[in-house]
């Protein structure tokens, strides 16, 4: 016995138990998957319509309806601002998720709007949720903001550094809209709203959750869709001409921001089916970022996937930028639309440009 274990441990076997122990804890390494456990939304309850809007800066209801899909979209109130709807789309998501708020060991946040210029507002879910000493990062990627974050907490979650993860994205946007002519083609389409999911590790081997995420970006389009100032280039930041000149309102050269969301989603999307050895139609739900109800019927079109697997809500929430993919999943999911095994696909494009996709079986 014990020459046999001599034998079994002598140094050319030891180095290929070694090998051999290393593969089998790789192996079970790749196995554990990110699944969504739970999701949340929240919206301000003040809704404004398209007549709403008429009454207030020079469209129609006809004209938003036509170019965009958008009927009605929410605004928060003074005094509400973008963590609050992330901490209150957080508490939904936790509660379907079945956890006590105090399992969550990070938060990932999304936003184009933070409370603040800095902290983001990360660490004020974190405090509303009175979760201290764990980690809270901010991700500022605009309309794919919610991707990437979940991206993120994807790999977090593969390499056993997370357990559980709350991504949550959330939008105010409607505080700083220009309803002059030379910005309402932004102001009509933007709403506010929150957005939230509980990420865990599925270590069944059942084959469910993210299967792929696939983030792109091209910073040389960033002046395309974006809030010009405050800028660090100015000494100092807050000027006198930039409040003279409406500098602070968020621009947009909304046809190229369509050509591109048009071409880049279904690429995207494809690029993810690719990786993963599948087909347009092994996909049972493509929930495309919120935009404009015309750019998810082009991406449909562009990608030959039936209309009735899009997602499409923007005709009561408008575009609420981070906050969109999210609110979309969770209403989709209490339709009772998805279900065990479906394949899901995200997608998304906006500011930056960044786009992204993510595949997930449910
Ligand atoms: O979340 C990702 C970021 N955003 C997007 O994905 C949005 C992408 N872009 C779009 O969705 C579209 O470009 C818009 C909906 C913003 C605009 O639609 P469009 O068909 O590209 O219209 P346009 O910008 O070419 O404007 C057509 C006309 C213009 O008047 P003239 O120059 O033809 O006399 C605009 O001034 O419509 C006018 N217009 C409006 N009229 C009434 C622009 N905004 C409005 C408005 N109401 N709100």
């Amino acid at each position: 016995m014990h020459i046999m274990l001599s034998l079994f441990l002598s140094q050319e076997n030891f180095g290929f138990i070694f090998l051999y122990a290393s593969i089998i804890i790789v192996q079970y390494r790749m196995k554990i998957r990110s699944i969504i456990t739970g999701t949340g939304q929240f919206v301000p309850p003040k809704t404004v319509t398209n007549f709403d809007l008429e009454k207030i800066m020079n469209t129609s209801d006809e004209w938003i309806r036509q170019r965009s899909g958008i009927s009605e979209r929410h605004y928060a109130e003074k005094g509400i601002g973008t963590s609050d709807l992330a901490y209150k789309a957080a508490l939904l998501a936790i509660d379907d998720a079945k956890i006590d708020k105090s399992e969550i060991d990070f938060i990932i946040a999304a936003t184009l709007s933070p409370d603040h210029y800095f902290p983001g507002i990360g660490v004020l879910v974190q405090a509303k949720l009175g979760l201290s000493n764990i980690g809270a990062l901010d991700v500022r990627n605009q309309c794919s903001g919610f991707i990437y974050a979940l991206s993120v907490a994807d790999q977090y979650i593969k390499t056993q550094t997370f357990k559980k993860i709350l991504i949550v994205a959330a939008e105010v946007q409607s505080s700083n809209m220009d309803y002059s002519d030379e910005g309402r083609d932004i102001a009509v389409l933007f709403g506010d709203g929150g957005g939230a999911v509980i990420l865990e590790a599925n270590e069944k081997n059942d084959e469910k959750g993210i299967l792929s995420t696939h983030l792109f970006s091209d910073g040389r389009y960033a002046s395309d869709l974006w809030m010009e100032k405050p800028s660090s280039k100015d000494k100092p930041t807050f000027t006198k001409e930039y409040f003279e000149n409406n500098r602070f309102f968020p621009r947009m050269n909304g046809r190229n921001v369509f050509i591109n969301a048009v071409q880049k989603m279904p690429e995207a999307v494809r690029t993810a089916l690719n990786h993963n050895g599948l087909t347009i139609e092994d996909v049972d739900h493509l929930i495309p970022h919120q935009a404009n109800d015309r750019i998810s019927l082009m991406v449909a079109r562009n990608l030959r996937i039936p209309v009735e697997k899009v997602i499409r809500n923007i005709d009561r929430f408008g575009n609420t930028t981070a906050a969109s993919i999210p609110i979309a999943l969770d209403e989709t999911i209490k339709q009772g639309k998805i279900k065990e095994g479906d394949i899901i696909v995200l997608t998304s494009f906006g500011s930056g440009y960044t786009w992204a996709s993510v595949v997930i079986r449910w």
